[in-house]
Parts: C-alpha cells; sequence; structure tokens
C-alpha cells in the first residue's frame, strides 16, 4: 500500500497529534484546535464547502474580524499553503477589507496587501522550515464584521504534527506611579449646566485625607460644603463662571480654575462614569448600582473625575405574553417572551409586574424597590445617577420601553431625579415605515425634545449602532454622545476592530457632543451574572484606555467595581490620561500615519501641546515613530509619557519607542518649555 501524507494524517491524528513523528506528512489546519484563536465574540470556525468570489473550497478556517492563531512547530514543517480571502456575503458594508500576515519567530514571513469582498481567493505557499512559532493573523483594515477564512490550508511535516497553542500574555504591569499625598485638583476643567437647573459638582483632589475645600468666585446660588467638597444649588443666569477651586491638607494646598458654563450646553468633556451592561447585563439588582456608587468612593474614583454611575437595561418590567401592548407589537413582527441573551435571569419573577401604573407611567421592577431613593444616595455622594430605555415599544431585552409614552417616561426619570439616558433603538426598527435617515432620527428629536422639557439636566445618549451617519445629525437634536458601532465585547478583536475604526469621526466631536465607540471592557466583565477577568493583556487595556482618551470617547467603565483590582484601577486613575479624554478643547484625534500594523494617532490639546498614541496592533514588538512634520511642528520638543507620568527628553524632529505586542505608548508632545 502506498503511504500518501494525506493517510499519514489521519494516522497521526488518530495516535494523537503531538507525539507522532512520521517522515513526511500532511495536515490541516482545521485539525488544530481553532478555539485557541483569539477573536471577536463567537467561537471561530472550521468549516466545509464555503465559498470565496464564488469558488468553493473543500474545507476553511473561518475568522471574524481581527484574529490571531499562534501553531508550535517543531522546526521540520516545509510548507504551510493556504488560499485566502473574504467569504461571499452581499451584507458586507462597502470599503470593506482585511490583512493576512504570516509570523515565523517574530519574523514575517507573508503579508497581503488589502484583501476585499469579492476578491478571488489568494494561494500562498510559505516555507516554514526551522520556524517554531507560527502565527496567522487576520487584521480588519477597514469596516467591520467581515469573515475571513484561510481555505483548503495544510502543513507539510516531517517531524511532530504541528499543535495551536495558547500566546503568551505578559504580566500586569503598573506603569504609573501613585498620586502624591500633597493636595491636587483633578478632573474636567469645565463643566455645562442649564440656568435655573440643580447643579452637582464633587470637587476631584487627591491627596492624604482629611482635605479641607474651598471656593473662590462661586456664582450666587452656588455653594459648597467644605468638608465633603460638594458644590450644589442653582444660578440663574446664564454665563461662563470662573471658581478658583482650592484644597488642603496638613502637608499642603493647591488650587485650580473651573469654568461653570450656564448655557445650553452639557457634557462640554465626555462623560465619565459606570454602566451597568458589560458586567450584570440582565442580571442587574439596585444593589449592583449601589455598589458602584459606594466603589467610586471607597477606591477614590470620584477623585479622578469619574461621576455617573449609570443602569442599563433591566431596571424595566418585562411585558409577557398576554400583555395588553401584545396584539400592536406582533403587528410590527414582533413577539413577546422571548429571550434575547438567552441567560437564566431573563425569567427572574422579579421582572414580571405592571410595566406601567394606571396613568401609564413606567415602573421600575422589583429589584429596584426605590428608584428615587436609590438616585437621592447616589446624588448624596456627589455623583449622577443614568439609565436606559428605548424608543421602541421594548427594549433590546425585551423589558417595557418608550415608545408612545415619551412624554410620561421623560417626566419620571426626571422626578426620580436622573441626569442621563441612553437611548437604544431595539424594538423601534420594527416600527420605522422605511430605512431612511428622516425615519432614524424622529424618535431620537421626539425625546430629545422631552428631555430639554424638564427642570433638571438630563444627558442624552444615543445607541443605535451608528446607522444612517449618526454623527452627521445626532448633536442638532441634542445628543451629547452616540455609539458609533455595534456592541464591544472584552476580545482584542473586537476593541481594536471598533477603536482603530473611527478614524473620520473625529470631525463630529466636541464639547457637548461626542462620539461613542462603547464602553470599557478592562477588569471583571461577563454580561451577568458570571463574571470573568478581561480577556484583554494588559497592553490591549493600556491601548483599549489610550485610544479611548485619544477619542475623546465617553469613558463608561463597564466592570464590576465592587471586584475591582490595582491593575484596573491603575488603568482608571491616571489623571494626565485622563486629562487627554477630558481635554477642554474637546478635539478628537484622528490617525496619523500608518504602515501595516503600526499607527500613530494624535490630538491637539487645549495648551497647544499634542497628545500621541504610538500603537503597535502587530503580534511582535516594534519601534513606532512620530515625525514632528506629521504633527506639523518642529525643533525641539519635550515628550512626556503619560502612563508613567515621566518626562523622557528632549527630541528634534523626532520620537521613537520600541511598543509591545498589541501595545500603546502615549505620549504628549510640547515646545521646550511649553
Ligand atoms: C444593546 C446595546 C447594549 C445594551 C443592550 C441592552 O443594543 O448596544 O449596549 O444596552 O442593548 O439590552
Amino acid at each position: 500500500m502506498k503511504i500518501t501524507p494525506s493517510l499519514l494524517s489521519v494516522l497521526a491524528l488518530s495516535v494523537g497529534l503531538s507525539a507522532f513523528t512520521v517522515s513526511a506528512a500532511s495536515l490541516s489546519l482545521t485539525q488544530l484546535d481553532l478555539t485557541l484563536t483569539e477573536q471577536q465574540g463567537r467561537s471561530p470556525k472550521a468549516t466545509a464547502k464555503t465559498k470565496i468570489a464564488d469558488k468553493v473550497f473543500s474545507n476553511g478556517f473561518l475568522t471574524r474580524g481581527s484574529s490571531d492563531l499562534y501553531i508550535a512547530l517543531d522546526g521540520k514543517v516545509a510548507t504551510f499553503t493556504a488560499s485566502i480571502g473574504i467569504v461571499d456575503n452581499p451584507n458586507y458594508k462597502e470599503g470593506a477589507a482585511v490583512r493576512f500576515e504570516v509570523l515565523g519567530d517574530s519574523h514575517l514571513l507573508y503579508a497581503s496587501d488589502s484583501v476585499h469582498p469579492g476578491e478571488a481567493a489568494r494561494k500562498i505557499e510559505i516555507s516554514t522550515s526551522g520556524v517554531k512559532t507560527l502565527i496567522l493573523v487576520v487584521q480588519t483594515i477597514d469596516r467591520l464584521g467581515t469573515l475571513a477564512m484561510w481555505a483548503d490550508a495544510r502543513f507539510e511535516y516531517s517531524g511532530k504534527a504541528p499543535v495551536a497553542i495558547k500566546r503568551e500574555i505578559e504580566s500586569a504591569v503598573i506603569l504609573t506611579p501613585a498620586a502624591a499625598r500633597t493636595p491636587k485638583i483633578n478632573g474636567a476643567s469645565i463643566t455645562g449646566v442649564r440656568p435655573t437647573h440643580p447643579f452637582l459638582f464633587k470637587i476631584p483632589v487627591t491627596g492624604d485625607r482629611p482635605i479641607k475645600y474651598s471656593a473662590k468666585h462661586l456664582p450666587k446660588g452656588l455653594s459648597l460644603d467644605a468638608k465633603t467638597g460638594i458644590i450644589t444649588g442653582s444660578v440663574q443666569a446664564a454665563g461662563d463662571y470662573t471658581v478658583i477651586l482650592q484644597a488642603k491638607n496638613k502637608l499642603g494646598s493647591t488650587e485650580r480654575e473651573l469654568v461653570i458654563r450656564v448655557g445650553d450646553t452639557l457634557a462640554l468633556t465626555p462623560q465619565m462614569g459606570w454602566n451597568s451592561w458589560n458586567c450584570f447585563a440582565s442580571a442587574v439588582t439596585a444593589e449592583n448600582m449601589k455598589g458602584a456608587a459606594d466603589s467610586f468612593i471607597k477606591s477614590g474614583l470620584i477623585e479622578h473625575g469619574w461621576t455617573y454611575v449609570n443602569v442599563d437595561d433591566f431596571w424595566e418590567y418585562r411585558p409577557l405574553p398576554g400583555d395588553p401592548i401584545e396584539a400592536d407589537i406582533n403587528a410590527h413582527g414582533l413577539a413577546l417572551g422571548k429571550n434575547p441573551y438567552h441567560i437564566s435571569p431573563m425569567s427572574d419573577p422579579k421582572l414580571v409586574g405592571p410595566a406601567r401604573d394606571s396613568q401609564g407611567r413606567i415602573n421600575a421592577n422589583a429589584r429596584f424597590t426605590d428608584m428615587p431613593g436609590l438616585v437621592s444616595y447616589i446624588h448624596s455622594l456627589g455623583l449622577k445617577a443614568g439609565l436606559y430605555s428605548s424608543p421602541g415599544p421594548l427594549t433590546c431585552g425585551q423589558c417595557i420601553a418608550s415608545y408612545g409614552h415619551e412624554a410620561e417616561d421623560a417626566l419620571r426619570f426626571a422626578e426620580w431625579g436622573f441626569d442621563y439616558l441612553k437611548y437604544d433603538m431595539c424594538s423601534y426598527r420594527n416600527y420605522m415605515k422605511d430605512t431612511s435617515r428622516a425615519e432614524a432620527i424622529k424618535p431620537y428629536e421626539l425625546m430629545g425634545r422631552m428631555l430639554h422639557n424638564q427642570n433638571r439636566d438630563i444627558l442624552f445618549s444615543l445607541c443605535q449602532y451608528g446607522d444612517n451617519d449618526v454623527w452627521e445629525w445626532a448633536a442638532n437634536l441634542g445628543g451629547n454622545s452616540w455609539r458609533t458601532t455595534g456592541d464591544i465585547n472584552d476580545t482584542w478583536g473586537s476593541m481594536s476592530d471598533i477603536g482603530f475604526s473611527q478614524n473620520g469621526h473625529e470631525a463630529y466631536a466636541g464639547p457637548g457632543h461626542w462620539n461613542d465607540p462603547d464602553m470599557l471592557v478592562v477588569g471583571q466583565v461577563g454580561w451577568g451574572p458570571t463574571l470573568h477577568p478581561t480577556r484583554l493583556s494588559p497592553n490591549e487595556q493600556y491601548t483599549h484606555i489610550s485610544l479611548w482618551s485619544l477619542l475623546a470617547a465617553p469613558l463608561l467603565i463597564g466592570c464590576d467595581l465592587t471586584q475591582a483590582d490595582a491593575f484596573t484601577l491603575n488603568l482608571l486613575t491616571n489623571d494626565e490620561v485622563i486629562a487627554i479624554d477630558q481635554d477642554p478643547l474637546g478635539r478628537a484625534a484622528h490617525r496619523i500615519t500608518q504602515d501595516r500594523d503600526v499607527e500613530v494617532w494624535a490630538r491637539t490639546l487645549a495648551d497647544g501641546t499634542v497628545a500621541v498614541g504610538l500603537f503597535n496592533r502587530g503580534e511582535i514588538s516594534q519601534t513606532v515613530t512620530v515625525h514632528w512634520s506629521d504633527l506639523h511642528i518642529s525643533g525641539q520638543q519635550a515628550v512626556r509619557d503619560l502612563w508613567r507620568q515621566k518626562d523622557v527628553g528632549s527630541f528634534g524632529g523626532e520620537y521613537s519607542a520600541l511598543v509591545p505586542r498589541h501595545g500603546v505608548v502615549l505620549v504628549k508632545v510640547s515646545s521646550n518649555g511649553g
């Protein structure tokens, strides 16, 4: 009998791959443990009979968005061959593109240029002799959500069979020195409030306790509690009031200006806070919200400007089959009793109850028995409170939402004392006459108006996943932020694809209105009730916070703060990094240069300095350089490393840094003396 390479691969499989040594064999990539692939959300798949540009391949390794797979070889694998391309699917957005790369022991063995949907598969044959670790990489270049395929991919080997392995992850190093013991005032330098509306502001101060707070030139109507540092009251007359905030402890004193802009614009800097979704999702309770608020105080997050404590979906009741709204919902192609997230707390009896009272007012479910009490507790700590609804009759989690009750709901939210509403499209899609921009704007314009009618400020956060180029119209109807993408999850593929795809949106961001690339996925996350540590590596987490700060994104922590460890808190409390996000000029970063998987993003700050992120999206450490000419500056420039809070020196012409896999070096560049 003739022993063919493929027969050998079958034999190899039957006796266990890692131990089997043969002289010449062939193994399909799909026979490896593909679950070790790093990619967004769903498990990577081995597939059969899938098409690229109408050509059918017998098998393929299918990945979603950016992904990487590490494979151990023994140096005796002669070749890796594959056909690469994007799987046929009519729904891809125009302009979608990915790049394929193959690395062997830190060397680039193959890199494609942009691969677009509809393009014929490219056949690659790579010599892998001597290679010990092979890495297969797909990187999204533009437009999210494509399915890339390594089709009919095989290894020809003479030693041990290739084995998929877990990549080694760097240890979690805290880069930032502890805050000084002397008092320091942190957070935004400007805040907005509407005339006559309640004002609430906690002066964020680090340093040894006790701190004594004072303020000079507070406008009439506001007063400061010298013990807590909380300013409350209301101001009648519009205008800019420059207040001098002061803080003193036994080691020293400090002061800083705060502009209180009494006018019509809220969110003069991007909102900073916590949201329940990425951790508790449908399992959220009032205790979780209170726990988050208490953690803001205990862990000191409040002293760095973190303010909003927001409950997402599932504070409402879920109408079940038989509910009066069922007929209308059915007529619009929706059905009650669905479990969109397939998770157990959906059947919690505390979610079953009267969604609205006899006057049509929305009720909080039995997990939130005292909404006004909860909100006033949050306020008493100097924090603000947020909640969630949908313009449709149902939220994405099938709880009751605001359709037809917009005025009552806005009033109810204001009466309860809320300061923030996230308004999520969800079931409204079924109520739109068509997919036009006018139809998409309608429900948001309506709720924007209703919120504006209230006697308190309610920040308006739009969530419709970036449809209808929302950035072009949301600010006009009072939107303070708008989601630019679908949901994030705690994977490199998801976070990096979303973050690095924001280029071009910067033109639409500015004081009062911000692009929202979704909430943070650091710390203990998990979409409830079971949590896990984020799957982002430490360097990926530095990239996440750096990029979101450069983007002037709303910063909404998505983890269980009661379990936040020192590394997570360090990520969230570096005042020099937060200051980039909160810069009062509000000019969001864009991509300055890109060379394959190396990118430089930068934004100009109010003081004329420039914040620069040197990013490495690749699998191996690389030197990343920013040239002054690309920043339109020249001469000697002082460079400060913001994560390490350290001056690194003065540089002429350019600055380079070695940046680790999936990592960042975030710096501030200022002309010497400036
Ligand atoms: C999604 C939204 C998430 C979360 C969820 C709640 O549509 O993007 O951020 O709010 O609904 O059901």
